[in-house]
């Protein structure tokens, strides 16, 4: 069937690229990072970290390592959750600084995201919103490499790790948007699951429908072949919409979600289910990095944008404040019911991965199945009941898909083409599913 999808007939991209990172995975990791940053011949590295993370035994373990190894370690904290084009200048500033030879990420997506930024404006200048695509920003280019950047996530979800993308906050537009280069992706990604032994579990919920809907997404996203065909090779882009290689990956990180998820969830010493989560999620995160997300992605920008005051458990921070997780799966439901009606055998297939019963399941089932799916998971992993779970009801409805329909580049990866009438639906349908 993979194949099969990817049908050339559409006078689109009849090619592929596959990009991602030196891949380091396994317990333990995190303490090579001197051994390979000295393999690099790095003398003098900025360290990007949280204030959460700081003094903890994450960055003892990487600062430990890199000092060890002889290298000169200098640490750039100043990072929230949800980064914003603050956060990216002042990185920048702190990169200007010092005459650093490469990057070193520890930490979440915020993290990860705020260092990729960061290397960029330090490299090219200007500020961060000039890169965004027209017309948040200008598409200032990226002629040339940023710095070399070894990133460690310690979640089990965001998956930038392996991605060319960074996402980025605006702050006086008060939303998200995505920077996507490929010469955004890290050099070396080294995922250690130990990292994510002392997450709360309403964080591994969080993170794991984060990778599940990468996953998804990409499972389900426009195929490669009904994008635009490549002109030139050397600006081709890795988010390229389906293709089999990113089917291969998200199918693997789905198993994992079915089989793992609820366990990982509802028992922190099982530490089985843990270490298949964060694996989940680097395959999620090459996915994306090499297809992109749409809809469910899209539709959290909302959610993000126009938080209530609500506060989430687990999570250090004040309100108003939805965990990225949680923001994509509350709407993904109700998107994927109307996505089905484009590509019916593929969110049956993405259902069946997902561990759903679909025995005697025709395509005009395909909606109802895979949603019911996702349904069980949220309640399993006590996740919020749709967008009124998280503080929203009819009367942000209309807010909500003004927002969102920004994201032209996400909505233009989904299988099925929609406006802003759908987008207002899709949120409808998605207030309450239980
Ligand atoms: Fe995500």
């Amino acid at each position: 069937m993979g194949c099969q999808y990817h049908d050339p007939n559409h006078n689109g991209a009849t090619s592929f690229t596959v990009a991602m990172p030196r891949l380091t995975f396994g317990r333990g990791t995190l303490s090579e990072l001197g051994a390979r940053a000295t393999r690099h011949g790095f003398k003098r590295i900025a360290l990007f970290t949280d204030p959460y993370l700081l003094d903890g035994p994450l960055i003892d373990t990487a600062k430990t390592s890199l000092v060890n190894s002889g290298i000169e370690v200098s640490i750039f904290s100043d990072i929230r959750v949800e980064p914003c084009d603050d956060t990216v200048t002042r990185g920048a500033e702190f990169l200007n600084s010092g005459k650093f030879d490469a990057v070193v990420s520890v930490g979440g997506g915020s993290v990860i995201d705020s260092a990729k930024g960061a290397l960029l404006v330090h490299q090219h200048g200007g500020n961060i919103i000039d890169y965004f695509a027209a017309p948040i920003g200008q598409g200032k280019p990226v002629p040339s490499p940023v710095l070399p950047h070894i990133a460690c996530p310690t979640t089990s979800g965001t998956g930038s790790e392996c991605t060319s993308i960074t996402v980025i906050r605006i702050n006086n537009l008060n939303t998200k948007f995505v920077v996507a280069h490929p010469y955004l992706l890290p050099m070396e990604a080294i995922v250690d699951p130990q990292c994510c032994d002392s997450l709360p579990p309403n964080v591994v919920a969080s993170t794991g429908f984060d990778l599940c809907c990468h996953a998804l997404e990409c499972f389900t996203a426009r195929e490669h072949t009904q994008h635009a065909k490549i002109e030139n090779p050397n600006i081709r882009q890795y988010i390229q919409g389906a293709n089999p290689f990113s089917d291969m990956v998200a199918k693997e990180a789905m198993q994992i979600v079915d089989q793992y998820l609820v366990r990982g969830v509802n028992d922190s010493s099982d530490s089985e289910a843990r270490d298949k989560l964060m694996w989940g999620a680097t395959l999620a995160g090459i996915a994306f990095g090499n297809c992109g997300t749409h809809l469910p992605h899209a539709m959290s920008y909302g959610i993000t944008h126009l938080m209530q005051d609500i506060t989430t458990e687990g999570y250090p921070i004040d309100s108003p404040f939805v965990p990225h997780g949680i923001s994509v799966v509350v709407n993904a439901p109700a998107i994927f019911q109307y996505t089905a009606e484009a590509t019916p055998e593929r969110h049956i297939q993405g259902a069946l991965c997902l561990g759903a019963d679909v025995k005697g399941a025709s395509t005009k089932d395909a909606g109802e199945v895979l949603s019911k799916r996702l349904i069980e998971l949220m309640r399993d992993t006590h996740m919020p009941n749709g967008l009124s779970g998280v503080g929203f009801n009819q009367s942000h409805i209309t807010a909500l898909a003004e927002s969102s329909i920004r994201q032209s580049r996400a909505i233009a990866n989904a299988p099925r083409d929609s406006n802003l009438v759908d987008i207002e639906n899709m949120y409808q349908s998605a207030l309450s599913y239980w």
